[in-house]
């Protein structure tokens, strides 16, 4: 029997090919303001919420904003993506991700989302994988990731212990979050995550009996 009990899962880049869309987003949002903003510059951005988000945009042009106006570029940034996602079906899902809930579930996991996105539950149910997660911990109710928070809430919500959850991650900011839980970092993505205990292009790739064993 493995001691691993349950999985939480980011979403944005590990189930949902949508960490494009958020940079897209960000960038248009970026060409409005004239502050230039690439896809490198925009690795930084992965995992991390909304405002802090748009707080490095600002900083990358040298900007300085009232709290009023940052909150409405937030909410405008948020728009274009909620437009984005409004049109996706399962084929956004990534790699691997259907057969890989699947498979836990059969084998009894508890499985959890640990996103910092505030759309995760309208992104997940347009994927049809709503099903799946029996908890999603719930941004508004944490501190943002590279803390632990939404992570540890997942092992919370189905009491168990951080070494019986491993968490899986495409961004270092997240990575860093699971090992601040203390669950196993699994990294997913071409982008290395030097801090992950094990990586993986993407969880099609990936062993769930050899990940338990
Ligand atoms: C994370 C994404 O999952 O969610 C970030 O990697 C995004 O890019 C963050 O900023 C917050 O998302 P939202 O949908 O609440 O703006
Ligand atoms: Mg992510």
């Amino acid at each position: 029997m493995s001691a691993i009990k349950g999985l939480a899962f980011d979403l944005d880049g590990v189930i949902a090919d949508s960490a494009t869309l958020h940079f897209a987003a960000w960038k248009r949002l970026a060409d409005e303001l004239g502050i230039p903003f690439t896809a490198e510059d925009n690795e930084a951005l992965k995992g991390v919420d909304r405002i802090n988000s748009l707080r490095h945009i600002l900083k990358l042009g040298q900007r300085a904003l009232p709290d009023d106006e940052i909150e409405r570029l937030a909410a405008r940034k948020n728009g274009f993506y909620v437009d984005a996602i409004s049109t996706l079906t399962a084929d956004a899902l990534l790699p691997g991700a259907t057969a890989l809930l699947d498979e836990a579930a059969t084998r009894g996991l508890r499985i959890g989302l640990a996103s910092a996105s505030r759309n995760a539950p309208a992104l997940l149910e347009r994927l049809g994988v709503a099903e799946a997660f029996e908890f999603i911990a719930d941004p508004a109710d944490h501190l943002p990731k590279p803390a632990p928070d939404l992570f540890l809430a997942c092992a919370r919500a189905f009491d168990l212990p951080p070494q019986a959850m491993i968490g899986f991650e495409d961004a270092p900011a997240g990575i860093e979050a699971i090992r601040a839980a203390g669950f196993r970092a699994i990294g997913i993505g071409e982008t290395p995550l030097p801090r992950a205990d094990v990586q993986f292009a993407t969880l099609a790739d990936i062993d769930l009996a050899a990940l338990l064993a």
